[in-house]
């Protein structure tokens, strides 16, 4: 049993921060961080505004690009890290929000930034099973929470935002989420972390080291899983963390650089909520088509990687 993609909404907050903004309140340049990142503003949230604030507006936006209300959706999936309450899940808090009456189940996945490959792995899997017929996934972080000031290898590199798409049980095998695939190694869980007092602990050269060869192996991997080869994709998204790792992974899977979607200069990382920004944006300005196929490999703090086949 498959499904395929009725709905899609995001939701970036007002403020824009741009590279220019940091100089004035730390020793960096925006040189240095487009240079090292390609990275040129980002969007933080108000200090009022919380993950569930924005993860409910993308939420509702994607219901009303699908035509449906929150009672028509059977299963919410978030995929976050940032949100400011513990308990209960994001999930929970958005049904209650958008004032479900179903009783429909939600729940959080942790898996950083692979996270919403993790959500859509989850997905996949309910539908399969014929378990859930109608489900929503949201990415939705709020990362300008966790910034050290005094760390500038950390500080610059993360934005915030959500985005949430909706997929529908349907009987064609070829449409919505086709395949994924999820992986971690935990051993190495040091590499990336959040410390106890909410500030992103990262070995930067490492990561990159390891993001460089663990997306485009997430990617060769789900390829050759589903039988087809690069030329049969439409556009890679990947996670949106450093162009530089961007411009590696296409190199490596030999890919054309024009159809690798970027939006890291205008959102930096927003961890669970890159892929899905970035797809957001995509269809807001008409550069990805419905009926293509997208390749999304992401890697993150676990570790975690992993990729996901969608034909949109
Ligand atoms: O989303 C989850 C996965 N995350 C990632 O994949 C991130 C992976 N890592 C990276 O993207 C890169 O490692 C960074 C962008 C974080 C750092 O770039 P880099 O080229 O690896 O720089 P580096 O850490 O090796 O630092 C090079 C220099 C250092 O100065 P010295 O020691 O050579 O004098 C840093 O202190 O750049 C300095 N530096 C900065 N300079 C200006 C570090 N951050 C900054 C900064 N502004 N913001």
């Amino acid at each position: 049993m498959g499904n395929r993609l009725i709905g899609y909404g995001s939701y970036l907050p007002e403020r824009v921060v741009a590279n220019q903004d940091f100089e004035k309140i730390m020793d960096t340049s925006d040189e240095w961080i487009v240079t090292r990142t390609g990275m040129r503003e980002r969007h933080f949230a108000r200090d009022d505004e919380t993950v569930v604030d924005m993860a409910t507006i993308a939420a509702q936006r994607a219901l009303d690009n699908a035509g449906l209300t929150i009672d028509d959706i059977d299963l919410v999936i978030v995929a976050n890290v940032s949100a400011e309450l513990d308990f209960p899940s994001v999930g929970c808090q958005v049904l209650g929000r958008l004032g479900a009456k179903n009783n429909a189940p939600a729940f959080d996945v942790r898996g950083a930034c692979t996270g919403f490959i993790y959500a859509l792995h989850c997905a996949r899997g309910f539908f399969t099973s014929g378990m859930h017929r109608r489900i929503m996934l949201i990415g939705a972080e709020k990362m300008s929470r966790f910034i050290d000031y005094n760390d500038r290898s950390t500080a610059v590199l993360f934005g915030d935002g959500a985005g949430a798409l909706i997929f529908e049980h349907s009987t064609s095998s070829y449409s919505g989420i086709i395949d994924t695939v999820i992986m971690s190694d935990g051993t190495e869980f040091d590499m990336l972390h959040g410390s106890p007092d909410h500030h992103i602990m990262m070995n930067g050269p490492e990561t990159y080291k390891k993001a460089v060869q663990l997306m485009p192996d997430a990617a060769n991997y789900i390829m050759e899983h589903a039988g087809i080869t690069a030329d049969n994709v439409d556009w890679i998204i990947p996670h949106q963390a450093n162009l530089r790792i961007i411009q590696s992974c296409a190199q490596r899977l030999e890919f054309p650089l024009e159809k690798i979607l970027v939006t890291v200069d205008k959102h930096a990382n927003t961890s669970g909520a890159s892929g899905v920004l970035a797809l957001a944006y995509a269809f807001d300005n008409d550069i990805i088509k419905r009926g293509q196929l997208i390749l999304y490999p992401a890697f993150g703090s676990g570790l975690t990687w992993g990729a996901a086949l969608i034909r949109v």
